[in-house]
């Protein structure tokens, strides 16, 4: 995407000093895609170091967002139904997983919803975020949205909202799945009698640190060459993918959506 992006005036994020929300907020300050004065939070407490960096922090929402351009909604679901905010004419982005833009749309009276799913790893900058607009945006919008992310890891835009409802099982949920990884292997070595702290090492320097080698390989490349070696690992494989795995990640994928659609 262009990096001819429009300079923001202010940006608003509702919930602006929580896990998602105030990693987001960091990281725009800075990488300077925001300056200090520009950037709006709210939470209901109004007390979070990030007011000492020179950000105007607030605990009433309207009031960010007559101050703001762009808002992002970084409230957890079940906390949206009380905000009571009118974006009329405005762009809001939702982070929040299971809510439609529709829906927001609707409470907000926002001229345009972005739905966007980061995940946990915006806390190291390493978030893929994937966005749907809902509504009119211009390019210099969604070329500032996807900016705004960036700034937190890689962004793209999809074309269909469900598929925000399907990443948010995928993408959305994180570590989740490495962690599920990681402490399976561990636990199966235990039960194949390696000490618990060897076999926590050796699982996590797989799932951690072998998995950075697939920043720069092809996954499935990577599988036929260890396939094709015909050692150890491509017996550990075959004997893993012998059974139903990839349909259980179907499984573990569509369940995780089928929430999403209907609603936290
Ligand atoms: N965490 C994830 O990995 C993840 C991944 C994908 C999507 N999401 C979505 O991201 C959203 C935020 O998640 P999170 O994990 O960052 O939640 P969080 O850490 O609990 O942060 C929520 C923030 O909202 C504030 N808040 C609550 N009610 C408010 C209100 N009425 N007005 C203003 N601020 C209010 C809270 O501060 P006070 O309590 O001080 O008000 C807090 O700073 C959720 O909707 C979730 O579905 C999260």
């Amino acid at each position: 995407m262009s990096t001819q992006t429009p300079e923001i005036q202010t940006l608003g994020i509702i919930g602006g000093t929580g896990w998602l929300g105030g990693s987001i907020a960091k990281a725009l300050l800075a990488k300077g895609v925001l300056a200090q004065g520009h950037l709006v939070i709210s939470n209901r407490s109004c007390s979070h170091p990030l007011a000492r960096e020179g950000v105007q922090m607030v605990t009433d929402n309207q009031a960010l967002v007559d101050r703001s351009e762009l808002i992002i909604l970084a409230v957890r679901p079940e906390h949206f139904a009380n905000l009571n905010i009118n974006a009329s004419g405005k762009t809001v982005i939702s982070l929040m997983a299971g809510i439609t833009a529709q829906a927001i749309s609707k409470q907000t009276s926002a001229a345009a919803v972005i739905r966007a799913m980061p995940n946990a790893a915006v806390e190291i900058e390493q978030s893929f975020t994937p966005w749907f607009c809902f509504g009119e945006v211009d390019a210099a919008t969604k070329s500032l949205v996807q900016r705004l992310f960036e700034s937190v890891g890689t962004a793209a835009e999809v074309m269909e909202e469900d598929h925000i409802e399907v990443l948010s099982a995928l993408s959305g949920t994180g570590p989740a799945f490495p962690a599920l990884l990681l402490t399976a292997l561990a636990s199966q070595a235990m039960l194949a009698g390696i000490p618990a702290d060897i076999a926590q090492l050796a699982a996590k320097n797989v799932v951690v640190h072998n998995s950075q080698l697939l920043a720069s390989r092809d996954a499935q490349e990577t599988l036929d060459s260890l396939i094709a070696y015909r050692g150890v690992t491509a017996a550990a494989l075959q004997s893993l993918t012998a059974g139903p795995f990839e349909q259980q990640i179907g499984k573990a994928l569509e369940e995780g959506a089928a929430l999403a659609r209907k609603g936290l």
